[in-house]
């Protein structure tokens, strides 16, 4: 499903994605500064693809997808994954692919935006996410928004020559009965 819009503070909001944010994600995934916290993944992006894969993420139940917007612009994207309508429970994720943006506080702001629409229209209990130890940034953000840790895995994936421990982040809707 493609997010609606969701205004959030100080010039950040969630966006409904098009085909050509999509695109412009898919070249940011390219460069080495916003993919070094990844473990190894196996994309397909060509251009061609894009256009398939903006398809399916509209019209899969199981996710929403947002594109970040800051001061109007394009910056990245959000979204909740494999979403299991039965325990209420997704995965998170998130990518900010103008990395000149770093620091700025737009993923905290996107995070408690997302988070918030999940309690409030989706009516889910819980979210969780994997995150590398090194990548504080992402960590940060989502603590910022209230995760917190339930595990760690260490050496979870081996990338670079070396191994890479990850958080295991999760947040619980408060209104839960
Ligand atoms: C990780 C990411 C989402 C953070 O986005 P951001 O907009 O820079 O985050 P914020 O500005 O909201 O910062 C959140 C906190 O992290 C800190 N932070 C941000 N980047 C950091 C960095 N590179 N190193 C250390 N701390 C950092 C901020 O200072 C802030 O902490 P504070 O309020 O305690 O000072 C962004 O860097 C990104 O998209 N990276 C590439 C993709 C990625 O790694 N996605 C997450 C996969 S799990």
């Amino acid at each position: 499903m493609l997010g609606p819009r969701i205004e959030g503070e100080r010039g950040i909001a969630l966006i409904t994605p098009t085909l050509d944010h999509l695109k412009r994600n898919v070249e940011w995934m390219t460069r080495p500064e916003t993919t070094r916290f990844w473990g190894v993944r196996a994309m397909d992006l060509r251009p061609e693809h894009a256009e398939k894969r903006f398809g399916e993420n509209a019209t899969d139940p199981t996710l929403v997808n947002w594109t970040i917007a800051f001061e109007g612009e394009q910056v990245g994207m959000t979204g909740l994954f494999h979403i299991d309508w039965i325990t209420r429970d997704a995965e998170s994720g998130i990518f900010i692919g103008r990395h000149d943006l770093y620091g700025k506080g737009i993923a905290s702001e996107a995070i408690r935006l997302r988070t918030r629409f999940a309690w409030d229209e989706l009516r889910l209990r819980r979210i969780h996410n994997w995150i590398a130890m090194r990548n504080r940034g992402s960590r940060r953000a989502n603590e910022k928004a209230g995760y917190r840790q339930m595990g760690r895995f260490p050496r979870s994936w081996y990338r670079s020559g070396q191994w890479h421990d990850e958080w295991l982040g999760e947040i619980l809707n408060p209104d839960w009965v």
